[in-house]
């Protein structure tokens, strides 16, 4: 008798449960959406985020079907009633003239906690007429196009499968995100399209990032001030600048970079692999610190392992060797790297002066250079540390 009263109890609750919490899908084309490839559906897309967001009997799903849909820009922000899913299954165009986005990215998510961005879809920046206008690489106040999508001040989130082509700019940006994971992530720019870093991070914590795919004309994944607790793996890097830490320094009022894991990954005809950029002439005095690279595959890269502490583009230092870096990089272990360099200095540590890097642990190191310039060398300057197992190229004593 009590057993059964106990079944009618506990099923009751499950049927309690299940319509107290109601799933709800929100299908664009209900707000006027058409895939169309011309239609501008900024205003649909941001109508179902609104009543999705504010949907607070349960979660809640943005649909996206297949199909092409323009779409101009647009600002999804919370807070949100409810987790909710934005499901990807199209094709979101960019318009093709960069003067019509006027804010950072084209797409951006902000103030939302409990978001998941899927559906394997696509995002197409149709950046390749924006290339030419950026003169970054010689021009330090060269105007800024908007990135294909951002993610600011978003917490325990996570974006499940997703394309980027072809941004104007960067792909991915995270700023000021906690606790995000990022996996399934594939990101597609020529070799030869300036600034299209795959993945920007900065001021973040906790983000996870596995098993993408990146190459661009730019960094795979950039790393800027204020990242702590980063953990990296299974990322297939390349044509692009590898994964890079930087640069850092050159502003008042950076915080540290704490806490990098990158394991278990590919670089294939980068010209960087695991570089950490710290800018000669700095203000900021900040550190770099507790870094493990571990279980890396190089493949004809131009710079394996590098870290220059004497960056200064555009002749923007009097004279080289004038400034030092006031960033202080500790703690930094690279384990088991081998493959393939595409220069005969595989392994480049040009650390700071006045504040020489400290506790960097080399361990199972193997590059092999087969071109016409002699035999693989390292150059180290500044460096502290301590040296265990093979390494190839041996020739830093830390
Ligand atoms: C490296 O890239 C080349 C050229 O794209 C490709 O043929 C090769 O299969 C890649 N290697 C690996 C291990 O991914
Ligand atoms: C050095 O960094 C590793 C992470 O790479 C961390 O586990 C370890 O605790 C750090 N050591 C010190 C002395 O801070």
């Amino acid at each position: 008798m009590a057993s059964r009263f106990l079944i009618l109890c506990v099923s009751s609750l499950f049927f309690f449960l299940a319509v107290s919490s109601e799933e709800k899908i929100f299908d664009v084309r209900n707000y006027g959406a058409r895939a169309d490839g011309q239609k501008d559906n900024a205003v649909a897309f941001s109508k179902t985020w609104k009543e999705a967001c504010l949907w607070s009997s349960g979660s809640a799903t943005v649909y996206i079907p297949p199909g092409v849909f323009f779409l101009g820009q647009v600002k999804f922000s919370g807070p949100c009633k409810n987790s909710l899913t934005f499901m990807i299954k199209g094709t979101l165009l960019a318009p093709r003239n960069p003067d019509v986005i006027n804010q950072d990215q084209w797409i951006i998510f902000m103030y939302v906690e409990h978001l998941t961005v899927t559906g394997g879809g696509l995002l197409d920046g149709q950046g390749s007429d924006s290339w030419r206008l950026n003169d970054c690489q010689k021009n330090p106040n060269c105007r800024s196009l908007a990135m294909n999508i951002g993610f600011d001040f978003v917490k325990h989130s996570k974006i499940d499968g997703l394309r980027s082509v072809n941004s104007k700019m960067g792909h991915f940006n995270f700023f000021s995100v906690e606790d995000f994971h990022v996996t399934g992530v594939t990101i597609t720019a020529p070799g030869d399209s300036p600034n299209t870093d795959g993945i920007k991070i900065g001021k973040s914590k906790g983000m996870r990032i596995y098993h993408v795919t990146i190459g661009t004309g730019d960094d795979c994944i950039a790393i800027l001030d204020g990242t702590t607790d980063l953990d990296i793996s299974d990322v297939r890097c390349g044509p692009g600048h590898g994964i890079s830490v930087g640069s850092l320094g050159k502003y008042k009022g950076e915080k540290d970079v704490e806490g990098l894991t990158v394991r278990n990954s590919i670089f294939n005809a980068t010209t960087e692999g695991l570089r950490i950029k710290t800018w000669a002439k700095s203000v900021s005095q900040i550190s770099v610190s507790n870094f493990l690279y571990e279980n890396i595959q190089m493949i004809n890269v131009e710079n394996p392992i590098i870290i220059d502490q004497q960056y200064c583009p555009h002749g923007q230092c009097d004279g080289s060797g004038e400034y030092s870096s006031h960033v202080q990089i500790k703690n930094v272990t690279y384990n088991k790297i081998w493959g393939t360099s595409r220069s005969k200095e595989a392994l480049k540590m040009q650390c700071s002066k006045s504040y020489p890097c400290q506790d960097v642990e080399l361990s199972n190191i193997n590059l092999i250079y087969k071109g016409p310039d002699g035999l693989v060398t390292a150059l180290c300057e500044n460096v502290g540390g301590s040296v265990r197992g093979k390494i190839v190229p041996g020739d830093c004593w830390l």
